[in-house]
């Protein structure tokens, strides 16, 4: 499968193939094997909602020794981050087109994950629809049970009262304690050092972005 790429910014131009890097749909109800996978045997890290792929495209590039998952509901927007990822040439990069709560329903192999990001988390901001945001007490429990002792939660966004709510979630949970959020590494050359596409947009809006990291401890 090709795809002809015409996004904002000029970063991903052209046709490329993306079947080795796109996985449509979220399939199977037995725990993925890692390193079946990548074939390849690295540590992992899941970006739950990688939109364009700005995110996954500079982590994978500055950390070729472990595996990314990019989990994008959209079809656009995942076929979107393949093609920059495959653009770059990245192949320690999967992007599954699906639900992110099928898949941490079911093939996220336990203590597994080295870390998990989730940047820009869409906020649902009708009341009736809140139901459908990603942090609530299931999720952080499937988050607990799939980093690795260790491992690390980390996750950013711009809207203060889902902030608030995120921690408060967190809060109550003894296995995860907050810690330092990492600074990013250096810019890739020819991007700007921005965390994702929703950070570009939010910083050059001026808008304040809340962070938080977490390690798995024990508990
Ligand atoms: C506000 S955007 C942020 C995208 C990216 N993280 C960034 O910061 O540029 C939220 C993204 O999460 C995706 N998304 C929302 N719910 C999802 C779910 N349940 N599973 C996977 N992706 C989801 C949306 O399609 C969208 O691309």
């Amino acid at each position: 499968m090709t795809m002809e790429s015409s996004t904002t910014g000029s970063d991903i131009k052209g046709s490329v193939d993306i079947d080795s890097t796109l996985i449509e749909g979220i399939v199977g109800d037995r725990p993925i094997v890692w390193r079946e996978l990548f074939s390849a045997d690295r540590p992992v890290e899941i970006e739950v909602g990688s939109g364009k792929g700005l995110f996954l495209a500079n982590a994978a590039a500055r950390r070729p020794d472990r595996s990314f998952v990019g989990l994008e509901v959209s079809r656009k927007y995942a076929r979107e981050a393949a093609a920059r990822i495959a653009k770059a040439g990245l192949t320690n990069v999967k992007l599954m087109r699906g639900d992110a709560r099928i898949f941490f329903d079911r093939p996220v192999p336990p203590a597994s994950v080295e870390t998990i990001h989730v940047y820009f988390p869409d906020p649902w901001w009708k009341r009736r629809h809140r139901k459908r945001r990603i942090f609530n007490d299931w999720f952080v429990d499937r988050v607990i049970v799939s980093l690795v002792r260790g491992g690390e939660l980390r996750l950013a966004t711009d809207v203060s009262e889902y902030y608030e709510s995120i921690i408060k979630l967190i809060a109550r949970r003894a296995e995860l304690i907050a810690v330092d959020f990492p600074e990013p590494g250096e810019p890739i050359a020819g991007e700007a050092d921005y965390l994702t596409n929703f950070e570009r947009k939010y910083r050059i809006e001026g808008r304040s972005i809340y962070r938080a990291c977490y390690q798995k401890t024990n508990g």
